[in-house]
């Protein structure tokens, strides 16, 4: 016994102090630590998860083409096959039931249900189907499906016939299939995304080039298909744009009366804390949230692209009509965040005048470390820094930057590395990733009790799977997904962490 008892003793108390303080039965730190509406859910993507990619009628994506060209890809991985989703939804769901999830994220692939992408080339039945028995088995299991309408994967056809985003033919054809999905899924689902991180779709396959459809400034890469990194992001975004407002326009007008459902918009931002304190480095951090983030927010929220990108990129940046700004301008019910990362920001210098890229147009460096020091633990996955306060002064920025909306935390989470030498039964112990979790819950907890409406926090992600341009490099899950023998799935301690954190009593 000895020097331990005090200790315990003191401890003890503590922890009694803290029960007390709490009001008693449903102290410790979990599901009843929020508000009763809150929604706890774990999220996918149509590409990242169903494989079957040219099966049941479907037509092909721009990432189906862009991960069978050689070299795109870590491991030229893609997700012809993915985690097979396609065909194992039934266990997949009922593995998301036994973890107590009250929600289940997931995206419809536009060419699954459009195999040419426009209303014209019809609707595929098998892939209606296939929507249909997944929402089915979820609403069954007790969940609540939360859909995404477009996760980057773009019709192939829309690509060759008009370059998709480019084009503002874009927006009929997306409103179409957004209509599709709101006349045969609506009765049953009520929580709607019309994007899923527009910036990373714009950034990585406009302005560098990494992703679909991996266009870029020559200069900025010779690997890229040729494009212009001054200037398609901003198109592409503008076009999302209009795209998102039309379709909001027409649910509310059309669906919503009778579905009574909510819609809404997921964007990205990394937190950022300014190097030192002086005026040019904040300067550098608004710049880099508004050019991430207020590219979309203060558009749709306050019904204009921020003042540091009007001002500065003059006719890069494609302007609204009045009539069109008047549909942008409160088209939301609600904001969803993904948060995976801070960094330390200072001001930059524009590039030559020659070579302007989005990138540099934000004129801001950004890095994980100060003085070599890291903002949070370096993760597996090199650009993430572990830095959960940032999740909390995210949520208090957009409460009070954005009219304080109602938010759902739609993406955090962590990755280890997929390495075949570790055995399974180590891979499968993944206290980081509790600990992850559960620093950033408590983060918005702490905004919650600030004021800031979040309504729902879910994880990314369900299961290992495809991570774009790190293929299976990046394991995100909590289920650990074999790929050497057969995508069987094994739970990870997370999966069980979260099961016993979201258990009702
Ligand atoms: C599809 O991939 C081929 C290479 O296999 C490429 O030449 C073509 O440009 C790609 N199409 C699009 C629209 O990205
Ligand atoms: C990807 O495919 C290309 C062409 O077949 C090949 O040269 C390259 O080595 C492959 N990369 C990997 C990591 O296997
Ligand atoms: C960018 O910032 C990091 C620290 O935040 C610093 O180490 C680096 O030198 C800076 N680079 C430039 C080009 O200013
Ligand atoms: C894979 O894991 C083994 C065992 O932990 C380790 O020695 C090796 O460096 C890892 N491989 C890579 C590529 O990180």
């Amino acid at each position: 016994m000895g020097v331990g008892t005090g200790m315990a003793k003191g401890l003890l108390a503590a922890v009694l102090l803290a029960v007390l303080a709490c009001g008693g039965a449903h102290a410790k730190f979990s599901r009843y630590s929020f508000p009763k509406d809150f929604v706890f859910g774990t999220g996918s993507a149509a590409y990242q998860y169903e494989g079957a990619y040219n099966e049941g009628g479907k037509g092909l994506s721009v990432w189906d083409n862009f991960t069978h060209i050689p070299g795109k890809i870590k491991n030229n991985d893609t997700g012809d096959v993915a985690l097979d989703m396609y065909h194992r939804y039934k266990g997949d769901v009922q593995l998301l039931k036994d973890m107590n999830m009250d929600a289940f994220r997931f995206s419809i692939a536009w060419s699954r249900i459009l195999p040419t992408g426009s209303l014209s080339g019809g609707i595929n039945k098998e892939g209606v189907a296939f929507y249909n028995n997944l929402i089915n088995e979820v609403i069954a299991k007790g969940m609540r499906p939360f859909v995404t309408i477009f996760h980057w994967d773009t019709p192939l056809a829309l690509e060759e016939k008009y370059e998709g985003f480019l084009s503002e033919n874009i927006v009929k054809d997306y409103v179409d299939f957004a209509e599709v999905c709101f006349k045969e899924f609506g009765d049953r689902v009520k929580d709607w995304t019309t994007f899923n991180e527009p910036w990373t779709y714009a950034q990585r396959g406009y302005a560098v080039g990494l992703f679909a459809p991996g266009r870029c400034s020559p200069y900025v890469s010779k690997s890229c298909f040729p494009g212009d990194s001054a200037r398609e992001p901003y198109i592409v975004t503008h076009n999302i744009i209009l795209a998102h407002a039309q379709a909001v326009a027409l649910y509310r007008a059309k669906y919503q009366p009778s579905q009574r459902g909510q819609i809404g918009i997921t964007v990205v931002t990394n937190w950022y804390v300014p190097n030192t304190d002086s005026a040019e480095d904040r300067k550098a951090v608004q710049r880099s949230l508004d050019y991430i983030y207020g590219w979309f927010l203060d558009t749709i929220v306050h019904g204009s692209y921020p003042g540091t990108m009007t001002s500065y990129l003059g006719d890069r940046l494609p302007r609204f009509t009045p009539e069109q700004m008047a549909l942008v301008k409160g088209s939301y019910d609600f904001i969803g965040v993904n948060y995976y990362t801070g960094y330390y920001t200072s001001a930059a210098a524009p590039p030559n005048g020659l070579e302007q890229t989005y990138d540099g147009d934000i004129r801001a460096n950004t890095s994980g470390y100060r003085d070599g020091v890291p903002i949070g633990p370096p993760e597996f996955v090199s650009i993430f820094f572990n830095y959960p306060a940032g999740l909390r002064e995210l949520l208090l920025y957009t409460a009070r930057r954005y009219n304080n909306p109602v938010i759902y935390v739609m993406e955090n989470g962590i990755a280890e590395e997929n390495n075949a030498s570790i055995p399974l039964e180590e891979a499968l112990k993944d206290g980081h990733r509790i600990e992850f979790h559960s620093k950033h819950l408590q983060f918005v907890n702490h905004a919650i009790r600030n004021g800031v409406k979040v309504k729902g926090y879910f994880t990314w992600t369900f299961m290992d799977c495809f991570e774009w341009g790190d293929g299976y490099l990046d394991r995100f899950g909590l289920i650990f997904i074999d790929r050497l023998n057969g995508l069987k799935r094994y739970r990870k301690q997370s999966s069980y962490w979260i099961e016993n954190f979201l258990k009702r009593y």
